[in-house]
């Protein structure tokens, strides 16, 4: 059964690891993060973000996907299906297909409009049980066809935003979605430890996960940070598994490639990555 994030990111917090979300493109990586997941008894958060939830043809196909999987791979341990960067419209879809967990990015509004809207969808989704991820502070690099600036977040801004109740608080501190310029300068643990200030117990986000330096990793997590979200990694390793696939030739001649046997080398590679995520974020054992 789909849990909300609450409890297992309390748990992050008060233990001093991290929860991954590994964002979901297909039946693949969805069912490679699951085994993954259970394999080493952490908790998981799948991450879908708007594109992702029409490319597989909508919030209830996935809601179906992901059930069926928890109860025919016998998966055991805690598991939120959330949406990532949602609208409030999506969101509100969202609640309604069944996800157990929803990211309202209102980044991009004046902080009045952001906190009106998170103010309203926090009712919702206490009154349902669900978790709800809020954003301050807009994560920079391009998801989805969006580009974010990549400012800091304000931590006045970031009180005001949990104090409306939300179950976890994404902080821009310096981080960015994909891969980071050589001349990055890294995350801005000042910001962080300002946030964390300001918002006391509030687990929080950290966007943009992938390549980010083993040390900064763990730095973020003892100051606070209670998620990490990954994508570009996973995408990464499943490209270059599937390219070497294809490249070795192993068609069957006259009838292509078994669709099973081209996508197995891309989810084994995502599993390896999981893996090493949950490794590096302490979650392993932690379900
Ligand atoms: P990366 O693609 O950089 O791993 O970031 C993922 C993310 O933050 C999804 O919200």
């Amino acid at each position: 059964m789909l849990v909300s994030a609450k409890e297992m990111l309390n748990k992050a917090r008060d233990g001093k690891y991290a929860v991954g979300q590994f964002n979901i493109n297909n039946l693949e990586w969805t069912k490679s993060i699951l085994l993954t997941a259970e394999e080493l008894k952490s908790p998981v958060i799948l991450g879908v973000s708007e594109g992702a939830g029409k490319y597989m043809a909508g919030y209830k196909t996935i809601v179906g996907m992901v059930n069926g999987m928890l109860e025919e791979l016998n998966i055991t341990v805690p598991v939120a299906l959330h949406l990532d960067h949602g609208s409030y419209e999506g969101a509100m879809k969202c609640i309604e297909a069944g996800f157990s967990s929803v990211m309202f990015d209102g980044s991009h509004y004046p902080i009045a409009e952001n906190i009106e809207k998170t103010t309203a969808l926090v009712k919702i989704c206490n009154d349902k049980g669900l978790s709800i991820e809020a954003e301050v502070g807009s994560i920079g690099g391009e998801e989805d066809g969006v580009i974010g600036a990549g400012e800091c977040a304000d931590p006045k801004e970031c009180k005001a935003i949990a104090d409306l109740g939300v179950t976890m608080l994404a902080a821009g501190i310096g981080n960015i979605h994909g891969k980071y310029p050589e001349n990055w300068p890294g995350l801005s643990f000042e910001t962080l430890e300002a946030v964390k200030k300001e918002v006391g117990d509030m687990p929080l986000v950290l966007h943009g996960g992938t390549g980010i330096p083993a040390d900064m990793i763990k730095k973020a997590i003892s100051l606070g940070v209670a998620k990490i979200n990954v994508n570009t990694e996973c995408q990464l390793a499943f490209a270059e598994a599937t390219r070497k696939y294809i490249e070795a030739g192993k068609d069957q001649q006259g009838k292509g490639f078994d669709p099973r046997k081209l996508l197995a080398p891309g989810a084994d590679a995502i599993k390896a990555t999981v893996k090493e995520k949950m490794e590096l974020f302490g979650s392993v054992g932690k379900a």
